[in-house]
């Protein structure tokens, strides 16, 4: 267009620009959100309170494991605390995965002790737990508002988080899984703010874990990393954490699984969770979690044994596209051959999977858990509205649903 004054040249010139600019729009961008700050390795939690106090931190209400407080595995973090002069309020109340009763009276507590900064301790559940009590607290906002697209509120409490299990990446995900009141179904909740500022990895505290919850966990934070590698959303920057991720767990696993005490293997199964945490939280996941956070919820299975059940069947389903990502899972898995086509590389990985699956102990079938047929249909409802279904690589559909599962269901 040319305006008064303006010569026809300056209106070429003006729409060449705005053509390239147009051109240059952004395309294939991706955002990454991780901790502002990790430390990591044995003994790590002696210095929370050096840190914590360098924050500024006045008064901390820890959100804890039940058995991991009782345990005695917070004493360090006490004296710690303690000695840095910080306040704290400890809640230990997370006994499962966290629901909104539990949830809701944290906050009030939050509230009430005026606390700035909020400290997950634990597996999963309590790291879930202590994020959106963070955030709910900062927005005196009700997990609906928090679990809503467009909700807009930002943290202003600290937030931190210390894993003592290996698996779900909590410490560094924008995600809090929550369980509703009727402790029959589990919903995401993905809000950038989330995201802890802080944290601590410490080996030392896993050194007791028991042999079953080290192996689902373990296969959990697998099934993240092939999830994530295989993502719709995927980008170089995730698939790069998430191959890395299942190198390690191969190694590692077997290890920590047959001997606990082993800390050099429980620190890479725990940058292996933390590696595959920022890259799924980055990414996306897929139809596994779609489907185990429903099953898990109706049946109290685990969420790692649920994922674990349902990994080799996911990756048969969507081994239509992904041949290529699984190949290269195959290779970290240390299952190709020279001469393998890429077909055969692919199903290598499923078979690893398998193996792997048997070698620490889990279960490879749903038959023998009091899953219904009459509630196939439902779940499959359910699972195409979890957020996870979004990134799987493959179309899903509510009947492809109920055919894994039947499948699921009639291995032995
Ligand atoms: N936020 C995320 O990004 C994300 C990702 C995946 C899963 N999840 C959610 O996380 C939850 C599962 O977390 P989890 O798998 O870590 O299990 P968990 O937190 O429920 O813990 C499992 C069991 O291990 C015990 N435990 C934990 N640490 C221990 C230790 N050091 N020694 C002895 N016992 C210990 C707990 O008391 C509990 O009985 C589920 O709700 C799942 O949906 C969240
Ligand atoms: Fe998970």
């Amino acid at each position: 267009m040319t305006t008064p004054g303006q010569s026809p040249d300056n209106a070429l010139i003006e729409s060449i620009v705005t053509h390239t600019v147009d051109e240059l729009a952004p395309r294939g961008l991706f955002n990454f959100n991780a901790p502002r700050q990790t430390l990591m390795g044995e003994g790590a939690i002696l210095k929370i309170g050096e840190m914590l106090g360098h924050l500024g931190v006045t008064h901390v209400l820890v959100v804890a494991d039940r058995v991991v407080y009782e345990k005695g595995l917070m004493r360090s973090m006490e004296r710690s605390l303690e000695r840095a002069g910080i306040e704290f309020t400890i809640y230990p109340a997370i006994t499962q995965e966290p629901d909104e009763s539990v949830v809701t009276s944290a906050t009030e507590l939050l509230t009430r002790n005026q606390a700035d900064f909020v400290l997950g301790f634990g597996g999963g559940s309590a790291l879930d737990a202590a994020k959106v009590i963070a955030l709910a607290g900062s927005c005196q906002s009700s997990l609906q508002q928090l679990a809503e697209p467009g909700f807009g509120g930002r943290r202003v409490i600290g937030l931190g988080a210390v894993p003592t299990t290996a698996g779900t990446g909590s410490e560094v995900t924008d995600i809090s899984v929550i369980m509703r009141a009727d402790r029959k179904h589990k919903y995401v909740i993905k809000q950038v703010d989330l995201m802890p500022d802080l944290a601590i990895v410490d080996p030392g505290l896993m050194l007791n874990l028991p042999p079953l919850v080290t192996a689902a966990t373990g296969i959990d934070a697998l099934t993240h990393a092939i999830e994530a590698y295989a993502a719709r959303s995927s980008h170089p920057l995730a698939k790069a954490l998430a191959i890395c991720a299942v190198q390690s767990i191969a190694e590692a696993l077997p290890v920590v699984v047959g001997n606990g005490g082993d800390v050099a293997a429980r620190l890479t199964m725990a940058t292996a969770a933390y590696k595959a945490g920022l890259a799924f939280s980055n990414s996306g996941l897929g139809l596994v979690h779609a489907i185990s956070h429903q099953i898990g919820a109706r049946y109290r299975l685990a969420h790692g044994i649920a994922n674990g059940i349902l990994l080799p069947y996911v990756m048969r389903f969507n081994a239509l596209v992904c041949q290529q990502e699984y190949a290269a899972i195959a290779h970290m898995l240390g299952v190709t051959r020279t001469g393998m086509t890429q077909r055969e590389q692919c199903m290598a990985s499923i078979d690893a999977v398998r193996q792997l699956l048997s070698d620490v102990g889990l279960p490879g079938s749903l038959a023998g858990t009091n899953i219904h047929r009459d509630d196939f249909a439902a779940i499959a409802a359910d699972a195409l509205e979890d957020v996870c279904i979004r990134d799987n690589p493959r179309d899903v559909t509510e009947a492809d649903i109920v055919q894994l599962l039947e499948e699921v269901c009639s291995t032995k």
